[in-house]
């Protein structure tokens, strides 16, 4: 009797990074390999593997593989149908070996967030000019599958908006301060020591890396050119354990929320530390878990919940697109042809909020009374209003105000209003809180 997996020549596959995504992707394969072939029809092989230092010992048998010390050749081998990169860096060497795929008819996986967030575009032209496939479901949240969800489950909706803690350290971090009250240097120790951090800190806590898969996720969700220069970006340095206690007691959590929606203005995406009801999933969402909320006029809300990083999970996300490929589904790089994609419109958000504002304050008569002012005349109303003493200097004092709705510009005003008085003692920051 024939064979009829027989009948599909394998997938030969040559997988670039043998960090923690590349070893979790050999492990999925090798030790599901019976359940691989059921699914997609055909096996799935190891043909080559790359990296730095081929001696390490990576806790895995890679001896049944050739190895290349450089993934541009990696990518050229005739023994690779499908080219993995795990290696990571918007430039340089994964970029490099992912063109030289590409150019030679090649599909390729990447968890490459920085990659596609800056040359997403120019890659997908590449790809469907070749007519291969560029997927990356493990560039955005780890282990959630929301880059499919985007582009099949949920394909028949025109997208609203979209919300995402999409960085684990820094929801760690932020939990972690509440938790422990320790403030945010000691926290940020504690995740280096983890080694949660990426090699650029920067990259987590100033909400770059959440930034780059807020981008890609634009890109699906509107049609649009991948735009990551027009986010507006902010990190989570500025937060003290203050800030996370006060708006506790009000009912908040801080998050470093990424908040993406096509207005008549044109596309506003901002990642930044945001106040959420402490009820809400995302105020609920602890840990290094990340969290994708996906808001579309049929559906109306659909709640992502899952790892953000690690060897399994984001193996996992690798995998779900290996599979699909293995099984000959082929799509759009970004849900439509890079050709139909059209460039974004940017703006900055004009829908009115209300805001958390810590204004450090001169501890002296009529402080205070001035920073409602400059408010008041910014036609910006006060709905909770708290002032403590600093700890370590008597003199000075912080008030934490809670407006009722403004728009952004009207408390740029208010704030550029009070930088002009002589009672601030430091910056003052303003958080807004979000309707989810
Ligand atoms: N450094 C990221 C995080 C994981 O902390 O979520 C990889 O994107």
């Amino acid at each position: 009797m024939p064979n009829t997996q027989n009948q599909i020549s394998p997938l030969r596959v040559g997988i670039a990074g043998l960090g923690t995504v590349g070893i979790g992707v050999i492990k999925i394969i090798t030790q599901h390999a019976e359940m691989l072939a059921s699914r997609t029809g055909r096996t799935i092989e190891i043909s080559a593997v790359s990296a730095r230092s081929k001696g390490k010992d990576r806790g895995v048998d890679l001896s049944a593989y050739a190895f290349e010390e450089d993934p541009v050749a990696l990518a050229k081998r005739d023994d690779v149908d499908l080219f993995i990169e795990v290696i990571g860096g918007d430039e340089g060497p994964a970029k490099d070996a992912v063109v030289v795929a590409l150019q030679a008819g090649k599909d390729v996986v990447t968890a490459n967030k920085a990659m596609l967030a800056i040359h997403g575009h120019e890659l997908a032209q590449l790809a469907e000019s070749k007519k291969v496939s560029l997927r990356y479901e493990a560039a955005v949240a780890g282990g959630i599958p929301v880059i499919k969800s985007l582009t099949e489950g949920l394909a028949g909706n025109k997208i609203t908006r979209i919300m995402g803690v999409m960085n684990g350290t820094c929801n760690y971090i932020l939990t972690r301060m509440e938790e422990t009250r320790q403030g945010y240097n000691a926290l940020f120790n504690e995740c280096a020591e983890l080694g949660y951090l990426e090699a650029d800190p920067n990259l987590d806590v100033g909400g770059i890396d959440a930034g780059h898969k807020l981008a890609i996720l634009s890109s699906i969700a509107y049609g649009t050119q991948v735009d990551f220069s027009n986010i507006h970006l902010e990190g989570i340095q500025e937060i003290t354990l203050q800030d996370i206690e006060h708006v506790a007691e009000m009912g908040y959590k801080i998050k470093l929320l990424g908040v993406t929606q096509l207005t008549e203005n044109g596309l506003e995406q901002r990642m930044t530390p945001c106040l959420v009801p402490a009820s809400s999933p995302l105020g609920q969402l602890s840990g290094g878990t990340n969290m994708v909320v996906i808001e579309g006029d049929s559906v109306e809300q659909v709640v992502l919940r899952g790892p953000g990083a690690g060897e399994g999970p984001t193996a996992s996300a690798v995998m779900g697109d290996v599979i699909d490929i293995a099984r000959g589904i082929h799509l759009p790089v970004f849900g439509i042809p890079a050709e139909q994609l059209s460039k974004a419109q940017p703006a900055s958000c004009t829908a009115p909020a209300p805001y958390y504002l810590r204004i450090p304050l001169h501890n002296k008569a009529g402080a205070l009374a001035q920073m409602a002012t400059a408010l008041g005349d910014c036609d910006i109303s006060i709905a909770h209003l708290h002032q403590y003493e600093d700890e370590f200097d008597a003199a000075k004092a912080s008030v934490l105000i809670v407006t009722e709705a403004c728009s952004k510009q009207a408390l740029q005003t208010a704030l550029g209003k009070m930088e002009g008085t002589s009672v601030l003692a430091g910056t003052p920051i303003a958080i807004r809180i979000e309707a989810v």
